[in-house]
């Protein structure tokens, strides 16, 4: 019998070091771009799906999976409720999807520069990463990610943090080809106006990842989702275990998916306008920001710390990006309505000058 000494030091497990700096929040400027989330508020449908909880709402536990707002997520994207999986925030379903998957050592391939996530979650679940560049376009390797033949292959349509928007031909390729598990995560599909959804569930080894943080307001209330066949989907739910939604972020969810549809296609559309006008802004500033076809932009700088440290001081939030796989320095920067775009790219003139 192996003794262990009581008291013993506590040991923290390799794999968790450098995680750390993950966890820091972005300090909260006045103009906070620094998440892309949405700028235009909230659905209205929540909002009030919220201020109207009842006691029971908070007294009882949720339902396990969350029936109701899986059926209205299933009709929203035209597949069967139990194709979807909901969990608190993408990053929820990455997470438990990694450990329904794989066995701790297995490989997560995934582009670089990519969403942060992918390489945390791969790592804090003892997984081996395998970061693939992108290429000098800065578009997502596909070849060179199924050569990987890694269990795990992440994409993310459009990419985080350079918005492009991977070529469907080669998605498609990607789900053809795969050996193992694509997850193509379409956090911002909203935006792009793009999804492979449907092709994902006929597939049967693929997931889609989707989040109400970004296009549907609601990212304070960590609700996102995977969509794919149901074999994949049951895994992921005995992963994440039961009651991980709460009753008042089911209600919400499920009143801006039923009532506010619009709502949220008219804030897509106004954000589009704002981020083509800043586009165009930046450009005639000289600045080259990559081609986005999400609800950000990255915009390559010199120092991307001096740059978003001396916006801060101006009560404007962005995330500073250092030495980008290709890219180098940038600082990616969510659009908001216009006049707050105005004042951004006058503001990086400014500092540039
Ligand atoms: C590409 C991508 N996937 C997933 C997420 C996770 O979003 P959430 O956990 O808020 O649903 C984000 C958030 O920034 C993201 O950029």
């Amino acid at each position: 019998m192996t003794h262990v000494a009581p008291n013993a030091a506590f040991v923290p497990r390799p794999a968790f070091a450098g995680l750390a700096p993950y966890l820091a929040d972005a300090p909260k400027a006045a103009l906070h771009l620094a998440d892309n989330t949405n700028q235009f508020g909230t659905p209205p449908a929540a909002l009030h799906a919220i201020r109207t909880a009842a006691t029971a709402d908070l007294s009882e536990y949720p339902p396990s999976s969350g029936p109701q707002l899986r059926e209205a997520v299933a009709d929203y994207l035209g597949v069967a409720p139990n194709e979807v999986v909901l969990g608190c925030g993408g990053d929820n379903v990455i997470d438990c999807a990694f450990r329904a998957f794989c066995e701790p050592g297995q490989r997560v391939a995934f582009p670089d520069p990519t969403f942060v996530m992918a390489r945390y979650f791969t790592v804090s679940n003892g997984l081996t990463p395998v970061a693939v560049p992108v290429r000098g376009d800065g578009s997502a390797d596909t070849t060179a990610l199924l050569e990987t033949e890694a269990r795990i292959l992440y994409i993310c349509a459009p990419n985080n943090p350079t918005g492009m928007q991977p070529p469907v031909a080669e998605l498609r390729m990607l789900l053809e080809r795969a050996t193992g598990i694509v997850m193509l995560d379409e956090a911002y599909a909203e935006f792009a106006g793009e999804t492979l959804v449907r092709e994902v569930v006929r597939q049967g080894r693929a997931i889609v990842v989707r989040t109400f943080s970004k296009a549907f307001g609601l990212a304070g209330l960590r609700l996102g989702f995977a969509v794919g066949a149901e074999p994949l989907i049951l895994e992921i739910e005995k992963a994440r275990g039961p009651f991980a939604v709460s009753n008042v972020a089911l209600r919400a969810a499920t009143a801006a998916l039923t009532s506010d549809l619009p709502w949220v296609r008219d804030r897509v559309r106004q954000v589009l306008a704002a981020r083509h006008e800043f586009v165009r802004l930046l450009h005639e500033r000289h600045f080259t920001p990559l081609p986005s076809a999400a609800n950000f932009v990255l915009v390559p700088v010199t120092d991307s710390r001096a740059v978003a440290q001396r916006l801060a001081e101006q009560g404007i939030g962005v995330r500073a990006f250092t030495q980008l796989t290709g890219i180098g320095d940038a600082v990616r920067i969510t659009i908001g309505p216009p006049e707050a775009m105005h004042r951004v790219a006058d503001a990086l003139a400014a500092l540039a000058a």
